[in-house]
């Protein structure tokens, strides 16, 4: 088991480290699929990787989650953020990219062959960000380790985190079908990705509080193989410094 941790200047160190580690695997010819995430954390992967100019043939991409109940199409639907900053910039076949149905009529047979099709390929990298409630894909606090692909329930704090994508805080989704901490866990390789003060807390919890679902993000620590990407904010509640730049000190007063 390897779990390392850089913290990292800035988004774009922090994205073209995370995507040299998936085009590293993409030159050995050992990516057959990518799992991805969704919101601005992994921006700058993509970026990276779509400048990268890499040739994606064969490769399988799988979302790690999807909000229930927006129209189809609606462009802050998972799939539509997934077609917009993945498939369209990397140049995918759309047949390769999977995203969980969250308009299905029957939501837990739709999760049940999600949770099949990603058993049956297998995921090489897996992409994550954290949420300010410690969450991986959309598995809240509480969600069990063993836990697979399902619909839950957002709590309040991710609703009003994710409001920033909606023009209205009512239109907000409340139920996401999410791929489980256990289905996440599978994945060969994790690269975790987060920016801000606003992610210190979880990080700090998942690095360094108790596993438990009570933060799912423990769960790495769990997992075989994990890169933990930070910038210096998202480190800034660590209390193991780990390698990298760290936070420039603050001069005294008296001395600039
Ligand atoms: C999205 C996902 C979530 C986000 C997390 C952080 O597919 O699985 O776990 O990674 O909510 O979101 P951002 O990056 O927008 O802060």
């Amino acid at each position: 088991m390897r779990l390392e941790v850089e913290v990292l200047a800035t988004a774009e160190e922090i994205g073209r480290r995370a995507a040299s580690v998936v085009l590293d695997e993409l030159a050995a010819g050992r990516l057959r699929t990518l799992g991805v995430a969704t919101g601005s954390s992994p921006e700058q992967v993509y970026a990276e990787l779509a400048a990268a100019g890499a040739r994606w043939d064969g490769v399988e991409v799988f979302a790690l989650d999807e909000y229930v109940g927006l129209a189809p199409g609606h462009p802050q639907s998972y799939a539509a953020v997934v077609d917009r900053e993945v498939r369209e910039p990397l140049g995918l076949d759309a047949s390769r990219v999977h995203v969980p149905d969250g308009g299905a009529e029957d939501l837990d047979a739709a999760c049940a062959a999600y949770e099949r099709a990603l058993e049956e390929r297998g995921v090489d990298v897996q992409l994550l960000g954290i949420g300010a409630t410690g969450h991986i894909g959309f598995n809240e606090p509480g969600s069990p380790f063993s836990s697979r692909t399902r619909v839950v329930e957002l709590t309040g704090r991710t609703v009003a985190d994710n409001a920033r994508f909606f023009d209205r805080p009512e239109d907000v989704p409340r139920r996401a079908v999410t791929q489980g901490v256990a289905t996440i866990a599978r994945a060969r390789r994790h690269v975790l990705v987060a920016q801000g003060e606003g992610k210190a807390d979880a990080v700090r919890a998942a690095l360094e509080g108790e596993v438990s679902p009570e933060c799912p993000a423990s769960a790495l620590r769990t997992f075989d193989d994990v890169l933990v990407l930070l910038d210096p904010a998202a480190a800034s509640g660590l209390t193991e410094r780990p390698a990298g730049p760290r936070r420039p000190r603050p001069v005294p007063a008296g001395a600039r």
